[in-house]
């Protein structure tokens, strides 16, 4: 592992939260980073309004692994419209600085989270 880098990235980089997929899924889908081809899949379980189950699966970088791990983790228990109206910033700090080049990574995550949750909010 290399030094120097951000506690919160690591920690979600080496034991990621959420991985895998609801059972009984509400919602599903899946998102590819138009930078890299990574893709990173999503599911989500509401209960009473909130998101009672969110988790993912990213094949790409460690940075979207952990990025993924990081946003499920800080989504759960929300109502969507929360998570709508934050912005990556949230996912930023929670992960720590990460290098330039890296943060295309963390964007791509929090877009495809958001974008699949406000799909999902414009359907139901
Ligand atoms: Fe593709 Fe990080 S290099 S998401």
């Amino acid at each position: 592992m290399k030094a120097g880098l951000p506690m919160g990235f690591l920690r979600h980089f080496r034991a990621p939260r959420n991985v895998g997929r609801v059972e009984d899924a509400d919602w599903e889908w899946e998102r590819k980073s138009p930078w890299c081809q990574d893709t990173v899949r999503f599911s989500l379980r509401l209960k009473h309004g909130r998101l009672e189950a969110l988790r993912f699966h990213a094949y790409g970088c460690g940075v979207a692994i952990a990025a993924a791990s990081a946003a499920t983790e800080w989504a759960k228990g929300k109502r969507p419209k929360a998570v709508l109206e934050a912005r990556v910033a949230v996912l930023e700090r929670l992960l720590g600085p990460l290098p330039e080049r890296k943060r295309r990574c963390v964007a791509f995550v929090w877009e495809a989270l958001v974008s699949g949750l406000k799909e999902r909010e414009e359907r139901a």
